[in-house]
This record gives C-alpha cells, structure tokens and sequence, in this order.
C-alpha cells in the first residue's frame, strides 16, 4: 500500500485530498498544526480508518518531519498561512510556516528522500496578469506578503530540484472553491454573511476577477501528478485552474440571488492594498499532459458549496464566533482605514 503524507490535512484543499485518497486505497498520514484554520471536524470522518493516521505537529519541527519522511513513500505539500488580508496585518507567521517551513521539508526530503515531493504553490506568485490568459511562464511578481512568501516556497522547491536532482513536481492552483472552506475566504464569507443578513464587503470597485475551480476537481488533478511517471514530470511547473473567470460583483449577487437575499447587503469599501486585479489560467500545458478537463463547472460548484453552508451553519458558526475570526473580522472589515 503507498504511503502518502499530506501536510496542512486537516485544511480545506488538504482534507478532500485525504477523503480523495483514503477511497483510492492509499495509506495516508496527515500532519497539521491546527492553526485557526486547521479543523479535526474536517477530517472526522477519517480518524477511524484503518488506512489514516493523523498527527499534529508543526512542519518547522525537524525531528517530527524525518520521522514521518522515513515511514512514507510520497509527499505533498499544503501546510501554510493561506490568507492574504491576514498576510498585511501580519506577515510574520508567513514567513516562517510557508517560506521556512518548506525550506524545512526540503531540507528533510534531502537527507530521507521519498518517491515524490509535490509542492503547492499558487498562482498568486504571477500577481496582476501581464499577459491574459496566464501560462507558467508569466514573470513572478507577488503583490502581498503571503505571495511573496509563496513564491520563495515555490523557487526554493526548484532550487532543490536544480541542485540536488530531487523528485519535486510544482503545482499552481488558481481560487479553489467548495465545501468546508474557512469562511474568511471570499465564496464562504459571501455565503456566511449573506444568509446572516450581514454585509457582504467588496474591496474597491468588485471589478477584480478571479479563475474559480472546485476543489473536487483539483484533487483529481493532483492524484494524476501522484501516480505519473516522476521522471517525465519532476522540476516541472503546472498551472491548475478552469480557464473562465469571474468577478467579485458576479459572485456577490449571484450568491444574493440564490438566497433571495436584497442586493443592498453588498457593501464596496476601501481597496485591498496591492489587490491583484486579474488572474485567469492558461490550462493548455495541464491539458496537454493530462488531456484534462475540470468536471464541475462553476454554477453546478457553487451551488453545492452554497447548499452546504446552508446546511451545516454548525460548522461555520462556530468559526465565525471564535476569538480569532472576530479579531480578523474587525480589524480587515470594520476598523477599515
Ligand atoms: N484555497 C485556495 O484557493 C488555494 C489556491 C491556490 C493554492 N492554495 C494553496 O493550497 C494549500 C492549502 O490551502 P487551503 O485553502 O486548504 O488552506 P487552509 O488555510 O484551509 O489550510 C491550511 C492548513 O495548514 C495547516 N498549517 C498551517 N501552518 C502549519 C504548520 N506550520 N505546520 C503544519 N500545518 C500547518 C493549518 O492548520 C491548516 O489545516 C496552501 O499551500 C495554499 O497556499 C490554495
């Protein structure tokens, strides 16, 4: 049976991969520090197959890291802070978990090497498009912290690659979008607010646009880049994403109208600093590779989504009531300057 250790597991993406490989037999360890976003609920279901370990533990922690290197066969990498408002009030933590800590896991894959590393990058790392759609030669400039600290992540792995020959494969998920996001993130808080009859606060003018894919999908994709031939693909890069676009207006209302909810609750507020105006993803090299298409479109995505954050208020309010997203509520949205 593969091993396959899955850092940052209990985390939205990292929790569907675990559901998404425990079903295609493969034994899988999760590690995860349960930071704000970490969440047991979201793995629950698994704690008690026979095929699931989980272990909390932080992927700074160099002596936890090679134990679990020495006892699995392949290794893909979603730990990290992930938000990027949280990244301009604080960007210390990004720097540590998603820079250091992969430098941490690169430097373990060095000295207890596995089959395969898969990293988990992001197409924040391109910032606003230069040139529409966006391939995986479009320069890398990073307009927030998180990004930045992204990027050196993503760079770091291909160093590791370049210098020491290892088996590192690049993802760059475009917005990945489903159920048991952290309701911080923009699908989940429209969702969230909207059937509480709360504002839904859109940066600036809404016009900025994003390339959504459901997170279903994704899982899928990364499952191919698990069980691909490693030669042909390690030190590559892939960008992940649908290929359509949509604007945070479109999504807001959308979201509105599918709750029969007044279109008065969308707020507009000051701009997100250095708010990156257009990603939109260039698939072609993905397709090529693959002969891959995304299965869920984006309306049939999000009304699953919207249906299960209309069913499972428990899970999201007990989030949206804890200490750390208050905080995070009134310093981004109320305390707004
Ligand atoms: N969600 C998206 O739209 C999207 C898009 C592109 C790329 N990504 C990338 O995918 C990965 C997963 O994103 P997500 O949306 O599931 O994020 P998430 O915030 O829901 O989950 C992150 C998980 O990492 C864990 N974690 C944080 N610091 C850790 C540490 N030091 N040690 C161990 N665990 C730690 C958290 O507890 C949490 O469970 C991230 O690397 C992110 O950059 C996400």
């Amino acid at each position: 049976m593969v091993k396959v250790l899955l850092t940052g597991g209990a985390g939205f993406i990292g929790s569907w991969m675990a559901e998404e490989l425990v079903k295609r037999d493969y034994y899988v360890y999760v590690v995860d520090k349960l930071t704000y976003a970490g969440n047991l609920e979201n793995i629950k279901t698994l704690l008690r197959n026979k095929n699931f370990s989980f272990i909390r533990g932080d992927i700074n922690n160099k002596k936890l890291m090679k134990e679990l290197f020495k006892k699995v066969d392949k290794v893909i990498h979603f730990a990290a802070e992930t938000h990027i408002d949280r990244s301009l009030l604080n960007p210390d933590i990004f720097v540590k978990t998603d820079f250091l800590g992969t430098y941490t896991l690169l430097e373990t894959l060095k000295n207890y090497p596995c089959e395969r590393f898969i990293h988990i990058s992001t197409s924040e790392v391109y910032g606003t498009a230069l040139k529409i759609p966006i391939n995986e030669d479009h320069p890398l400039n990073p307009q927030s912290p998180y990004a930045a600290t992204k990027v050196g992540a993503d760079r770091l792995c291909y160093a590791y690659y370049m210098t020491y020959n290892l088996p590192i494969i690049i993802l760059r998920p475009f917005n990945i979008y489903g159920e048991r996001q952290y309701p911080e993130k923009l699908i989940p808080f429209f969702i969230t607010q909207a059937l509480e009859n709360k504002p839904l606060f859109i940066y600036g003018n809404g016009e900025n646009t994003r390339d959504y894919l459901y997170v279903k999908d994704l899982c899928e994709v990364i499952v191919k880049f698990l069980e691909a031939p490693i030669e042909k693909y390690q030190g590559e890069v892939f960008n992940i994403g649908s290929g359509i676009e949509y604007s945070v207006n479109e999504i807001a209302f959308r979201i509105l109208e599918y709750f029969k909810k007044p279109k008065n609750l969308v707020k507009y507020i000051l701009d997100r600093k250095g708010h990156v105006k257009r990603l939109l993803c260039d698939n072609r090299k993905l397709e090529k590779t693959f002969n891959w298409q995304p299965t869920t479109n984006f309306e049939e995505g999000l009304e699953k989504t919207m249906k299960w954050y209309a069913e499972n208020e428990r899970w999201w309010k007990k989030i949206k009531r804890s200490k750390i997203f208050q905080r995070f509520y009134y310093l981004n949205y109320l305390k707004r300057k």
